[in-house]
């Protein structure tokens, strides 16, 4: 099993969130309301001597609102600052994502298990990204991208309801420069969409793209983030019509939290916290689970 595991923690400032400041906030997505289009940012936040390792989350704090997992989505080691793109899902998320260069967030973490990238040397790597899923695998593809020969090829899979709200499209030209092959779906297309036709896309499910993306199954690894649903359905289709080893396919699960620790239970699926035990899950694990139910 690729995935590994945390202690629990029992540190006694362990519920103490540490104040950083906002050094620059990036709009990445515009909200839309007519679309039902949530805002999106990115926050750059100062890093100080926190070390981190790809799929962790931290618990972050909007102070006077309350305390919400976001995952980083930057490589750990990153000099002075790490990202955390947030969507406006609701009270907390809106409160960060409206905050300011210059403001100061808490942050408690960094919490859960990781990706090893390392178990994955020497193959090609499929990261699937549903929505702003992409956001907790971009600190790993990014990893993957600054230890390029560790690995053959490098495909995104990026899928979201609408062209609107594809994630770091800016960052794509820069991506395929390294040897990144991108692939998008939308559930819906515009025209912009269909008159376009680089990167390769195609109008429906993301797992739609399985079929486009060359995927040799004996020498492939897939890193899974999106809706439940998507996770469920792309991850039984990479094992049993795609031929993927299961342990091969990777998924991160979002579940409301509290403690972030293993200590108050509101993460819970089945037998496993996700919170100490992932939230990176093998598709074994996740299969050996039951159904994905959504976090909510
Ligand atoms: C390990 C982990 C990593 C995450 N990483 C990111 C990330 O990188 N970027 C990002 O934008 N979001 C991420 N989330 C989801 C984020 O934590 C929720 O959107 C946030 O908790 C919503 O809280 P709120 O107070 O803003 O909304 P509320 O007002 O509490 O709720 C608004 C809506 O969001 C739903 N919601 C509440 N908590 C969660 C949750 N934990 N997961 C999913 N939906 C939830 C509610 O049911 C409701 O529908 C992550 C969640 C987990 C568990
Ligand atoms: S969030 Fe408290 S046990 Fe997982």
């Amino acid at each position: 099993m690729a995935v590994a595991t945390q202690p629990v923690h029992d540190a006694s400032d362990l519920y103490v969130p540490r104040p950083v400041r906002v050094l620059e906030v990036r709009e990445e997505i515009a909200p839309d309301p007519a679309a039902g289009t949530r805002r999106m940012v990115t926050l750059s936040l100062e890093r100080g001597d926190l070390d981190y390792l790809p799929g962790q989350f931290l618990q972050v704090t909007a102070f006077g609102g309350g305390e919400v997992p976001i995952s980083i989505s930057s490589p750990g080691g990153m000099p002075g600052a790490l990202y955390l793109t947030i969507r406006d899902n609701g009270v907390v998320s809106g409160m960060l994502v409206a905050a300011k260069a210059g403001d100061v967030v808490g942050v408690r973490g960094p919490f859960g298990n990781h990706f090893d990238l390392d178990a994955h040397r020497g193959r090609d790597l499929f990261f699937v990204g549903g929505g702003c899923g992409l956001a907790p695998l971009r600190g790993l593809y990014w990893e993957a991208l600054l230890r390029r020969s560790d690995f053959g090829r490098i495909v995104l899979l990026h899928g979201s309801r609408c062209p609107g709200e594809m994630l770091y499209g800016w960052q794509w030209p820069d991506y395929e420069r390294q040897g990144v092959e991108i692939h998008l779906s939308a559930d819906r297309a515009d025209d912009c969409w269909a008159r376009e036709e680089h990167p390769p896309r195609c109008v429906g499910l993301i797992t739609k793209l399985f079929d486009q993306a060359g995927i040799v199954p004996e020498r492939a690894s897939a890193f899974l983030c999106g809706p439940p649903i998507m996770i469920e359905n792309g991850g039984r289709e990479l094992v049993e019509r795609i031929g993927l080893a299961p342990e091969r396919v990777l998924g991160t699960l979002e579940r409301h939290m509290k403690c972030g620790v293993g200590k108050c239970g509101h993460c819970v699926v089945v037998d496993r916290y996700v919170c100490i035990d992932g939230p990176v899950f093998s598709y074994e694990e996740l299969a050996a689970l039951g159904r994905i139910e959504p976090a909510w």
